[in-house]
């Protein structure tokens, strides 16, 4: 396989040597990138020596391979050891002012960081905050250990033995790492985001379309990703963030698509058994469920790509908990105060599709307003529509004793130059159809 072995400038360069050394014994074309920084600790000659090619840290060298690209293009793995404070901060902002930083936006591969720093660079909020936006991006960390760091002091910010970096890396290659099955959709630590990303990979592979007989079958074969549901932020082990959404709309979404002979990968955030249960047994459907928002887009991610649709009707917590704690948060370990969260933003996942999207793909997303009338339910979501970039939003006014608990809905289809194309409403399922005759004449019209 080939594997870029990014590594920057901290003295666990040293061990990242043995790291270099053990991927090429286990057949790997191993190219290695240093950042300038890097090369104080471990020089050139090294690096050429142990990975038996040719190293550069600049962008402009090789001009004529396009290596600043050529390199992430061609991984199938990049590994960051050992990873700096530094280094995850450029990784988070995305600096591509050399060849590593460039590699790195390059390529769609898996990326696995062993972060080696001392401990209040590790525990300061700046490096903790990075380290969960690159968590929720899908980047893998392999570390930090706890134990003797350089000089006198220790605690969490060794970087792991180039053995245990060496297993992750085979794990991650072979894909073993990931579950095969969707797990239910339980509260997870955030480092289990990508189990069901898996399972949304698969896409809409093995689906059969299963039209319903009383519905005209003009949907036969088509693809489309549905999510439902409000996602769960975590705050600890046994809390989280959430909102109120039942999926059952989306969940009617899926069902009417289906019935009209489409295949459909329904992303599922926490929605009930009962709810999920029009659609479970339909062999038009898959369901995958989902827990956080940062699991929904990797998931949305997965599945997108061979979409000709894509439907967003979840509620995406737009913020999730810097820090999530471990260990239950007690009310005994917080000297009488009351805890402060600090939130920090999750991506939109949504606007993020619409960046990807591939030619031809359909997108729609909802938008559940509070409003004081239905000039202004419209005024927002055409704002919001001109803000996603979407080619129709959906959009329905709640409130404390609208929209949620109830079976019944009302939705206004805004399309792409912000005209009212439609309003649809009776039951949730109907309110679905009246969509899916929206979405299916977009997808005609391509
Ligand atoms: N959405 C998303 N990712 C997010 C937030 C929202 O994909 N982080 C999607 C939702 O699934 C929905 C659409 O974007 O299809 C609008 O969601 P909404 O929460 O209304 O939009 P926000 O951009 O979060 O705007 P607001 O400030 O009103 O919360």
């Amino acid at each position: 396989m080939n594997i870029v072995l990014g590594v920057t400038g901290g003295i666990a360069a040293y061990k990242a040597v043995a790291l270099a050394r053990l991927l090429v014994e286990a057949g790997h074309e191993v190219h290695v990138v240093p950042t300038e920084d890097a090369l104080r600790f471990v020089g050139k000659p090294t690096w050429e020596a142990i990975s038996r090619r040719s190293v550069t840290t600049s962008v402009h060298e090789d001009v004529p391979e396009v290596r600043h690209v050529a390199l992430g293009q061609r991984a199938d793995l990049v590994v960051v050891a050992p990873a700096t404070a530094n280094a995850l901060a450029r990784m988070t902002a995305g600096i591509a002012d050399d060849l590593l930083g460039t590699t790195l936006l390059a390529t769609r591969a898996p990326v696995l960081v062993a972060p080696a720093m001392h401990t209040e660079m590790w525990e300061h909020p700046a490096t903790q905050d990075n380290v969960a936006i690159l968590r929720s991006r899908g980047v893998e960390f392999v570390g930090p250990e706890s134990g003797r760091l350089t000089g006198d002091d220790s605690g969490p910010g060794r970087m792991s033995e180039p053995e245990a970096i060496a297993v992750r890396v085979e794990q991650l290659l072979s894909g073993s790492e990931r579950g095969d099955e969707a797990e239910p959709a339980d509260l997870r630590a955030p480092e289990d985001v990508p189990a069901s990303e898996e399972a949304a990979s698969e896409g809409f592979r093995g689906l059969d379309e299963a039209p319903s007989a009383e519905t005209p079958a003009d949907l036969e074969g088509v693809r489309i990703l549905v999510s439902a549901g409000g996602t769960r932020e975590p705050i600890d082990p046994v809390r989280y963030l959430g909102n109120r959404s039942s999926g059952r709309q989306g969940v009617a979404v899926a069902a009417a698509a289906a019935d009209r002979g489409a295949k459909i990968v329904l992303l599922a955030a926490n929605i009930d058994d009962a709810v999920l249960a029009d659609v479970v047994s339909n062999p038009a459907v898959r369901v995958v469920p989902v827990g956080s928002a940062a699991e929904l887009e990797a998931a949305a991610r997965a599945a997108s790509a061979g979409a000709d649709a894509v439907i967003m009707a979840a509620a995406v917590a737009d913020y999730r908990v810097a820090d999530v704690a471990g260990q239950k948060i007690r009310k005994e370990d917080s000297g009488g105060r009351a805890p402060t969260l600090a939130l920090v933003e999750n991506p939109d996942i949504l606007a993020g599709l619409v960046r990807e999207r591939r030619p031809g793909q359909v997108l729609v997303g909802f938008a559940a307003e509070t409003v004081e009338s239905e000039g202004e339910l419209l005024e927002r979501g055409r704002r919001k529509l001109a803000r996603k970039g979407v080619d129709l939003l959906a959009v329905n006014a709640v409130g404390w004793d609208e929209g949620f608990e109830s079976s019944e809905n009302t939705l206004h289809l805004i399309g792409a130059d912000g005209s009212l194309v439609d309003t649809v409403g009776g039951t949730k399922r109907e309110a679905a159809e009246g969509l899916v005759d929206a979405v299916a004449d977009l997808i005609r019209d391509r």
